[in-house]
């Protein structure tokens, strides 16, 4: 998952293409590299290392040109070196191009190729692309990038350029996300919108299978079948802000303290406090068809399959539909039973992780209807879903999910309300109308809790130096233990693990000791007694207590049994998850920043997965 940037215009290509990367450099962090034409030819430079290493080697050997690309990469083959950096170019030299993807049939195309005397330079799976379109028929760039890609297997964004046509660039778009940015005589091509919000609102999403050639004059883009298409011009929501720090050190932290407004945003326009019901009016499941719906199928990755296990209490409580939650990498390849009264939801913050993608189109292909949870407006997930519900958080940019967890359990919440109210002996007025004032309360809690982050912060001294860390949870708030480890793992590299707490006695408590932090997210909700029972356990084989618990009556009566204890205020037990998770992001962050690690952009990950 690469990001990759064009730039066609009357300005310097260089620092534009250089902001746009450094705006995409959360998809992809290993390994950058730029070519402009510059009259005589393409020029290139690259290297293993960040954007800002770049810019400074663009600055000791300048490149001049107005029309270039440029790459940022998360390295899936061949290792993160300079050789292996994108632009890739032909043998020639004539061709460079920049890829986001996975050519599968690589290793075939590339032993035909040098059969037939190509001469392969790099381990990448790009490089072929760059070979075949040396080799292909046609006279103009675009006939030959046509030709190329018809023999390709697998995934592609991509931007090619040629040095025998200047003032052309050629995009092209299976199953990698692509967007045209639609200036004042100038265009831009991207993998998402944060890297051309500097320049224009103006963005097209190409689809799968198209093709774009962009001129100074303009651009056309071309289907599948070579005709011409007339691609929505859509204005973007956000404004610059949204993707700037804003004064804080790590976008993490900055999306973690603005959870109130964000929860607040996803909530705007969607709570009927008279019917104690919900709107939402983009998920096209009109009231009649509530009632229709046997079985729900929650689809996710990493995080979003962490809402979705929080989301299955919400819909089974709420709407007393049955709910399975699935990893989407292990739906897409199990065969499914056809079931048209199946509805399954894929949950994606990016709404381009490939998984969850084909997870969805697996789905679809069974006739389930299929419904998107997405916060990137735009998204494939979420021009691909028959309807949804967007989040409407912003821009997430920490590789390290947060504030989109919030928003999809509220989002979850939400659904489970509308389904609830519009089935038969589904949600009662009053039940429904308490969950909507619970809904309506939770920004003001959300803030409570950030306000106590000095706390957390203290906490995070204490278990810096750990090696390993168990999160434990019952219920509802079991997801919660697990993306609390999840948070910790990704980015302070501590080996952590989540676990249902009743099955510490199965196994894992044969791990505890007096070195073993264990964090315990006990609210006081139903199962409380049962999670006292299983600190009780922990505390007498010698483990170290930290209690994420809500406030009540008082510290007493865990005073003596946990060591640490973090307190939320209380709310509907079905949301306690938007609150019990908070603390658990500001513990890792400070954690990981205090082992100096690079919060924003831990190793080996990526921000959206659009590869498999
Ligand atoms: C979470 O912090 C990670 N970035 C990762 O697990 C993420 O949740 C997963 O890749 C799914 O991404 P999505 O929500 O954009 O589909």
């Amino acid at each position: 998952m690469c990001g990759i940037v064009g730039y066609i215009g009357k300005h310097e290509a260089v620092p534009l293409l250089l902001s746009g990367l450094a705006r995409l450099e959360y998809r992809g962090y290993d390994s950058a590299g730029i070519a402009v034409q510059n009259g005589c030819g393409l020029e290139i430079r690259k290297l293993a290392g960040r954007v800002d290493a770049l810019r400074l080697v663009t600055q000791a050997t300048p490149l001049h040109g107005c029309c270039g690309i440029a790459h940022t990469r998360w390295a899936t083959h061949g290792a993160p070196t300079e050789r292996n950096a994108h632009p890739h170019v032909d043998c020639t030299g004539r061709f460079a191009l920049v890829h986001n993807g996975i050519i599968e049939n690589a290793d075939v195309l590339r032993v035909a190729l040098q059969r037939a005397g190509h001469r392969f330079t790099t381990e990448t799976d790009t490089e072929t692309l760059a070979h075949l379109i040396e080799d292909a028929p046609g006279e103009v760039l675009e006939e030959r990038v046509a030709a190329a890609l018809a023999q390709v297997e697998g995934t592609y964004g991509l931007v090619a350029m040629s040095a025998a046509e200047p003032g052309k660039l050629v995009a092209a778009r299976r199953g990698s996300p692509v967007l045209l940015g639609i200036g004042d005589d100038e265009l831009f091509v991207a993998s998402d919108a944060s890297a051309v919000l500097e320049h224009t609102r103006s963005v097209v999403y190409l689809d799968d299978g198209d093709l774009a050639v962009l001129t100074p004059e303009g651009y056309t883009v071309r289907d599948a079948e070579a005709h011409v298409q007339l691609r929505t011009v859509n204005a973007l929501a956000w404004d610059l802000e949204a993707i700037e720090l804003g004064g804080h050190a790590h976008f993490m932290l900055k999306e973690i303290c603005e959870q109130a407004e964000t929860v607040k945003s996803t909530l705007r326009g969607r709570l009927l406090f008279d019917e104690g019901a919900a709107r939402l009016s983009g998920l096209n499941l009109p009231p009649s068809a509530c009632a229709e719906v046997r079985r729900i199928c929650l689809l996710g990755c990493g995080t979003s399959w962490h809402a979705g296990l929080v989301g299955r209490h919400l819909l089974e409580e709420l709407a007393g539909v049955p709910v399975h939650v699935e990893y989407a990498s292990e739906y897409r390849y199990r065969p499914q039973p056809p079931d048209p009264g199946v509805v399954a939801i894929a949950i994606s913050q990016s709404g381009e992780t490939a998984d969850t993608l084909e997870a969805m189109r697996a789905a679809r292909r069974a006739g389930h209807r299929v419904l998107g949870i997405v916060n990137v407006v735009g998204s494939t997930i979420a021009r691909e879903a028959d309807g949804g519900v967007y989040l409407h958080a912003g821009p997430e940019i920490g590789v390290a999910s947060t504030k989109a967890f919030t928003s999809q359990i509220v989002a979850l919440a939400l659904l489970g309300l509308y389904l609830g109210r519009h089935r038969e002996g589904g949600l009662s007025l009053p039940r429904g109308q308490e969950l909507v004032w619970a809904l309506a309360g939770l920004p003001e809690l959300v803030r409570r809790v950030l306000a106590q982050a000095a706390q957390v912060e203290a906490l995070a001294r204490e278990l810096a130096a750990a090696r390993n860390v168990l999160y434990l949870g019952r219920g509802v708030n079991f997801p919660v233990a697990l993306e609390g480890a999840l948070k910790l793992k990704e980015i302070s590299y501590i080996h952590a693990e989540g676990y249902p707490a009743a099955e510490m006695k199965h196994g894992p408590i044969a791990l505890i000791d007096a070195d073993m932090p264990v964090v315990f997210v006990a609210p006081r909700d139903a199962v409380f007694p049962k999670v006292v029972s299983n600190m009780q356990e922990v505390k007498a084989r010698g483990g170290r207590i930290t209690a994420i618990t809500t406030d009540g009556n008082g510290r007493s009566d865990l005073t003596g049994l946990v060591d640490h204890q973090l307190q939320v205020p209380a709310t509907h037990p079905l949301l306690s998850p938007v609150l019990t998770v908070l603390p658990l992001q500001l513990l890792a962050y400070h954690i990981a920043v205090l082992r100096g690690c690079d919060v924003d952009r831990p190793r080996n990950l990526a921000k959206s997965v659009t590869v498999e």
